[in-house]
Parts: C-alpha cells; structure tokens; sequence
C-alpha cells in the first residue's frame, strides 16, 4: 500500500513534458520560421534588462503562497481579454519576446555564475540546475514562451496539437516497451535494422518511431535519411537513469491505460468517484494498491519510480529539515499515522535525537518491512497496528503526522480520518499539532500557469488512479471544519513543485 503514496507526482513530468513538446512541434514552416525567430531574438538577447529581485526568489522558497507573484514575472492574467494592439512597438506578441528575451539573460547568468555548463541538446550534455533562482525563473520563461507560441500558433493549431498527443504517449509507450532507450549505444550510433531486430518488431515501423521521437528530439539521426540513430540530451537520461525510466515506464503503461478509461468510468459513475470507482480500477479489474500487491513485478517498478520521484522533488529532505522546526517538540512523541514502513519516521529521528516516534499502519506487510538502522536507534521508533479510520489510541502525543494519505481519499473519507483523531488532540497539551504532509494545490490562477498545470496533473492522477484528490489550502480547511469546527490551519510550509505542510491545531471552543 506503499503504492498509493506517490502515485500522484510521478506522472507529471512525462506527461508535462509531452504536452510542453507538443506546442513546440509544429508541422507548418511559417510557424517554423516564427518559432525560429523568437529563438534567435531570445540568443540576441540584451543582458540585465530585468532582473528577477531577491524578494521574488524569497516568495518562490518562502512559507505559503509565495510562489505565485516570485514564478511570474509574467504576470498569469496579461493577455486576458485585451483587444489586439495596433502598433508593433506594443504588440502582445513582441512584449512577450522581449520578455523572453530578458528571462533567457537571467537564465544564462544562472549558468555564467555557477559552475553548472549551460545545456544543450547533445548526449554529452548535463541536466539543469535545481535552485530555487532557476526554478523560478524556468516557471515564468515557461509561461511566457508558450504563450507567445499559443498566440503565434493560433487557436485551431494549438488545439489540434493538443488533441494530437495521444500519438506522442503511443510511440513513447512503445520505445520503452521495446527497449530503445536501452539498446541504442550510449556512444556511437545504430542502424535502424538492427534496433529493431534488438526490439523484435520490423525495421519500417522502427524507423519511422525513432524520426517521429527525433522531432522531439528524443534521439536523432545522424544524417538525414541514414536511418541510422544516436542519442540526445533527452534519450540518454532514460538510458542512464534506471529510475527514471522506470517512472516513464510505469506512466507509459498501466497510467496511460488508466486515463485512457476516464471519460468511460465517469459515463459508468458520473457521480461517484472512490477507488473501486476509479479510471485505474475499471481498466484493470482492482484498486490500484490491490493490483500492485498482486503484480509485484509492476508492483517493484512503482516503487522504484517513487524513488525517481522523491529524487526529483526533494520532499523528505524538506519535510526534515525545510519546514517545520521539529526540534520545538523536544523529546515529544510523534504519531506517524499510516506511516507504512516507517521510513519518514527514521529519517526524522536520526536527524533529531531526542524525538521518539510511533508508526502506525493497517498493513503488517508495511509495518514489519525491513527497517535498515531502526535497531541504531535505541527504541526511539515504534511499530503499532492501527485503522485510522478508527479513534486514535495515542492520547500523549506531543504531534500527529498524516503524510501522504489523505490524498488516497474522497472528501467523505478524508473526513471520517482526521475527525478519528480528535479525541485524542482533546486529551493532548492544547496547541498539540495535526500535521499534513500533502500537496497543496495553489488557489487557480494564483500562480504560474506552469506550475499550476503541474499540480493539476498531479490531482488529475489522483482521480485516475484512487478516484481521489488533491486538495488547496481552503479545501483542507472545509475538509477539516467538516470533521470539526474547532479545526485550524494555524500554517502552511508550501513547496511550490510538490508536497507541502499544513500545521493544524484543535481550538478550544
Ligand atoms: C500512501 S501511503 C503513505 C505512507 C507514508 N505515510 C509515507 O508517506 O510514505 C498510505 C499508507 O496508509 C496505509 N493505510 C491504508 N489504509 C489504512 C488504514 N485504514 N489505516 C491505517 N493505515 C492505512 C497504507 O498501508 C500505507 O502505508
């Protein structure tokens, strides 16, 4: 049940990166030749027109809700109903390319003061930096390229590439399948032919997958019509990182089958939506954490992609030592409410000697995992069998944590969970936290549409996978007044690309 924890971010990179291609490929030349000039007046570039300030970059890192206004320089409403521009000097499409331009200087001088080569779309290049600066600054040069790309496209192109992507998931699915990203050479290059002898299909359809991948240039050939193939910047991440193509992987195959079943699943149910009533469930016969149990060698491969994806987000480390000041607590008790193997647990009280810890899970599978280095750690974590939908027996907790399990539930659930823990936060020193260590999606439009598009993704698969949600900050809270109206957000730690904190307190009434 491991599984249901980080089923919702995983699926976000690949998908956003086939729909951000997919704005960037167009078939027609005129728009090639735009694109091309939009690219050549971003390299031209002056430098140091705009900078983005410290303040911004401090709201991208800071405590609640910052990251919206730091992300967008572009501002999010910009060209929201305004009429065209008559003079060129103003025009929506040359502002947006001289803010282009002023990002990409940012950008560049990113790289300039770092020791971090800037990339480029060889095999020999490096991945980007992940700095709040540059995360920052790559959320609002995404916004605003892609815009300009919307309004130089046009509405019926940009739609229509849209409606297109299912072609670009179909050809990734099959080169993960078959294996391309492992069989081309990490150095030098292979004849088409003999790929496809390696993958066991014909030589025609590999070839012309591998053209199709190279437009997104996701491989590429070495001369034109050679039919012979080598990798880019973006293949060869898949072939060096097992991880990550695991996660590919994962969302290539049973995540996009399960998609593939929404619209169906919502025709069956239009107003249910759980996990045995979910896209996943009705694509494969079981809730998603009863198909891994049965599938273990899916099943191995999920957890492998939580790995990449934990990797990417760096949300264990920010939930030790980013967000809230455990050391506060002292040498409290914290209750990991379906804490699973108990892994957060561990992390936390090797980091703070003095805490103790309690897990709790329904799973004895989770519960009597392998736990490396809890024997080291002088009884300081605690394993205990407990449904949480049940009352909470721990009544002399210093602070509750439910990490990553509301978002398996629909509201009703959600509910009946966190009002199980009242009574014991009522027999606990007042002021005891409830801590939530969930993603909070951003108020809609409050943010970078990219990063706002992200988290959208990241609900969407929560309804695709459990028939469950993401939640914003005001939904946490009507969730909670629903359990209980003493219920309060007191603070939220946001992470601008993933999970964040919500601090919850029981208030005297
Ligand atoms: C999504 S995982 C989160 C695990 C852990 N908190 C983490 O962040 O890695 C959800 C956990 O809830 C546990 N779980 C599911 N139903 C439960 C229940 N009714 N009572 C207690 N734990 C439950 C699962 O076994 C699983 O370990």
């Amino acid at each position: 049940m491991l599984f249901k924890a980080a089923i919702s971010v995983l699926l976000v990179f690949s998908f956003y990166l086939v729909l951000f291609g997919q704005l960037i490929s167009q078939s027609c030349e005129g728009i090639r030749a735009i694109a091309s000039s939009c690219q050549k007046l971003i390299l031209l570039a002056d430098s140091g027109s705009i900078n983005a300030t410290k303040s911004q970059i401090t709201q991208f890192k800071g405590e609640s809700g910052g990251v919206s206004k730091a992300a967008s320089s572009y501002n999010n409403q910009s060209l929201v109903n305004k009429p065209p521009l008559p003079n060129s000097d103003t025009s929506a499409i040359i502002l947006l390319a001289k803010q282009i331009s002023e990002l990409s200087t940012q950008i560049s001088s990113c790289f300039n003061a770092s020791t971090h080569p800037e990339p480029n779309f060889s095999a020999s290049s490096g991945d980007v930096p992940k700095t709040p600066e540059y995360e920052s600054l790559r959320a609002s040069l995404n916004d605003t390229a892609v815009d300009l790309l919307r309004l130089v496209n046009g509405p019926k192109n940009t739609i229509r590439t849209y409606a297109f992507s299912h072609y670009d998931l179909a050809v990734l699915q099959i080169s993960v399948e078959r294996g391309f990203f492992r069989d081309i050479p990490l150095q030098g290059s292979i004849d088409a032919g003999m790929l496809a002898d390696k993958a066991k299909m014909d030589k025609d359809r590999t070839t012309r997958l591998l053209r199709f991948l190279a437009t997104r240039r996701i491989f590429e050939e070495v001369e034109s019509g050679s039919g012979v193939f080598r990798h880019t910047a973006m293949s060869i991440v898949m072939a060096r990182d097992r991880d990550f193509h695991a996660m590919v992987h994962m969302q290539m195959d049973e995540m996009f089958k399960a998609a593939s079943e929404l619209s169906t699943q919502i025709d069956r149910a239009p107003y249910v939506s759980d996990n045995e009533n979910s896209a996943f469930c009705a694509r494969f016969g079981l809730p998603a954490y009863a198909y891994y149990e049965q599938n273990p060698q899916k099943g191995a491969r999920f957890k492998q992609s939580m790995d990449a994806w934990s990797q990417l987000d760096g949300q264990v480390t920010r939930l030790v030592s980013g967000s809230f000041p455990w050391e506060s607590l002292k040498a409290g008790k914290i209750v990991d409410i379906g804490g699973g193997s108990g892994h957060i647990s561990i992390a936390l009280a090797r980091e703070y000697p003095s805490l103790r810890f309690i897990v709790q899970d329904l799973s004895e599978q989770m519960l009597s995992q392998t736990k490396e280095g809890v024997l080291s750690l002088g009884g300081r974590v605690t394993f205990q069998r407990h449904n949480f939908f049940e009352p909470q027996p721990v009544h002399d907790a210093s602070a509750f944590l439910l990490r990553q399990c509301l978002h398996n539930y629909n509201d009703l659930d959600a509910v009946k969970i966190t009002r199980a823990i009242v009574p014991a936060l009522e027999k606990c020193v007042p002021g005891t936290p409830l801590l939530l260590n969930e993603v909070i999606l951003p108020e809609s439009g409050s943010t970078a549409r990219h990063i706002e598009h992200h988290l959208r993704q990241v609900d969407v698969t929560m309804m695709v996978v459990l028939g469950a949600k993401q939640r914003s900050r005001s939904e946490f809270e009507r969730l909670l007044k629903q359990a209980d109206p003493r219920y309060e957000v007191v603070r939220t730690f946001d992470n601008p690309m993933g999970v964040g904190l919500l601090e919850v307190h029981l208030k005297a009434s």
